[in-house]
């Protein structure tokens, strides 16, 4: 392989299956009671202890916080004809001075968005049932009881870690005195879209992201979950495999790219393998690499423009359209970021590119197997058929990731069949299904025995 820099991104199957078996490992620490305090895979419990039997019905207001936009909606779910019907939704785009500013200014600018959308849509004297999307790890104390544990992505608002989330939403509502709303319903993204396809699907039982971010959550056997009394049935937890490596487990498998772009991130040392894997980071990984290899001069004879050299600037979308059909889209791309390129070199960038998306969605599979082997593992079955519902830019929008994913896992699951359910807005109308379902799970729901972040 002539390049070099770019070997270290291309991962044997023995690797992956080795990288499947810490996660595994590192599963089982999450889940233990005496082990959770330190595992770098928090599998949260979620207090969602049954997915949609299909009698759910009602209005509701949903809140999607954690992807690319902020948004507000209004949703329906018709019981007769088994849909999640979306409203309305308005989205609220979030300053960058407030992603980075105190937390009690991103309250208040989402009780303001919630205004706005209630005043437009005439909906300010009812008092829905409110679901949240809060797509960080959380720890869940009860179903409208969120403890933040650290922020991702783009989020680093001073004052809301190792705080109440529901609970300074309310103080944010109350500060304005115009309006209220009723039960809360704290939900991660992953579980809004397990629980949205689940009610299409009612084998639907892990729910995953690729987008911004990247997680999982799965519907675990209660007596594994060590760290929530009971032994009955089950419960879904949200693994956040994310922070997967954040011990260092992964250091092998890293590259020098990784390290730069982990070094220079919002939160060193935090969501390792997120970063190897989601949408905030992919763009940046191949600006590293294309610099590099401008800088041996493979590429557009060894000029580098301004715009390679700026952070950022090369996005997570131009991989998607670069690896699209035809060489157009790359041309265009090469030409907008102020390079001389040739054709060699719009070939080697295609490269860059497949290289890194690769990699992005066999480490994705790798995590997803170890989820469908685990499910198989507890319920003693030969062969498991199920479904996951999957989200997220990545996913959604790259040409060749489903596939790339989905053989893989065949792979690494081989006694798993997994049918993958693409989910429409599951953030927001899966967190209203949660809204709906949960009355019922709150009854069923046991109090956690310890909890430690
Ligand atoms: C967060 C998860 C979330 C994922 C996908 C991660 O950064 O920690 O809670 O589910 O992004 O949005």
């Amino acid at each position: 392989f002539p390049y070099e820099c770019l070997q270290p991104f291309r991962l044997s199957v023995s690797t992956l299956q080795s990288v499947s078996t810490r996660l595994k490992k590192d599963m089982i620490r999450g889940l233990g009671k005496h082990t959770h305090h330190r595992a770098p895979v928090k599998m949260l419990p979620t207090f969602v202890r049954a997915t949609p039997d299909g009698t759910e019905k009602g209005d509701f207001l949903a809140l999607d916080l954690g992807g690319t936009n902020f948004r507000v909606l209004h949703v329906r779910i018709l019981e007769d004809e088994q849909r999640v019907v979306k409203m309305d939704s308005q989205i609220c785009a979030i300053p960058q001075e407030i992603m980075l500013g105190h937390g009690e200014k991103l309250f208040d600018h989402i009780a303001a968005c919630l205004a706005e959308f209630l005043d437009s849509h005439e909906l300010k004297g009812q008092t829905l049932p409110l679901g949240f999307t809060f797509s960080f790890p959380c720890e869940q104390l009860d179903i409208d009881k969120s403890v933040l544990i650290r922020w991702t992505k783009g989020f680093n608002c001073s004052g809301v870690e190792g705080e109440d989330v529901v609970r300074l939403l309310r103080e944010a509502i109350h500060r304005r005195g115009d309006y209220d709303i009723g039960s809360v319903a704290m939900v991660n993204d992953t579980v809004g879209t397990m629980m949205s396809c689940g009610y299409r699907d009612q084998s639907c039982e892990i729910g995953m992201i690729i987008g911004t971010g990247t997680n999982a959550c799965y519907m675990e056997e209660m007596r594994n979950v060590k760290r929530v009394e009971g032994e009955d049935g089950r419960m879904c937890i949200n693994t956040e495999w994310g922070g997967f490596g954040d011990d260092g487990s992964l250091r092998d498998i890293q590259t020098d790219f990784d390290l730069v772009v982990d070094k220079t991130s919002l939160n060193p040392g935090i969501h390792t393998y997120e970063k190897m894997i989601s949408g905030m980071y992919l763009g940046e990984i191949a600006r590293l690499v294309l610099v590099k290899l401008t800088e041996d001069k493979l590429l557009f004879d060894g000029q580098v423009s301004d715009a390679l050299q700026t952070p950022g600037r090369f996005e997570t979308r131009f991989i998607s359209e670069i690896e699209d059909t035809g060489l157009e889209n790359t041309q265009r791309i090469l030409t907008e970021l102020d390079l001389n390129w040739s054709l060699g070199d719009v070939r080697l960038v295609w490269l860059v590119c497949d290289t890194i998306s690769t990699r992005s969605a066999q480490l994705c599979a790798a995590a997803l197997a170890t989820i469908a082997n685990r499910i198989r593992n507890n319920r003693g079955l030969d062969h498991l058929k199920t479904t996951v519902g999957v989200d997220g830019t990545v996913f959604k929008k790259h040409p060749n990731f489903s596939q790339q994913l989905q053989a893989t896992v065949r792979l690494l699951a081989p006694r798993c069949d997994i049918t993958f359910l693409v989910s429409e807005d599951g953030s927001g109308k899966g967190a209203a299904m949660v809204t709906a379902v949960c009355p019922f799970c709150i009854l069923l729901t046991f109090r956690p025995v310890s909890v430690s972040f």
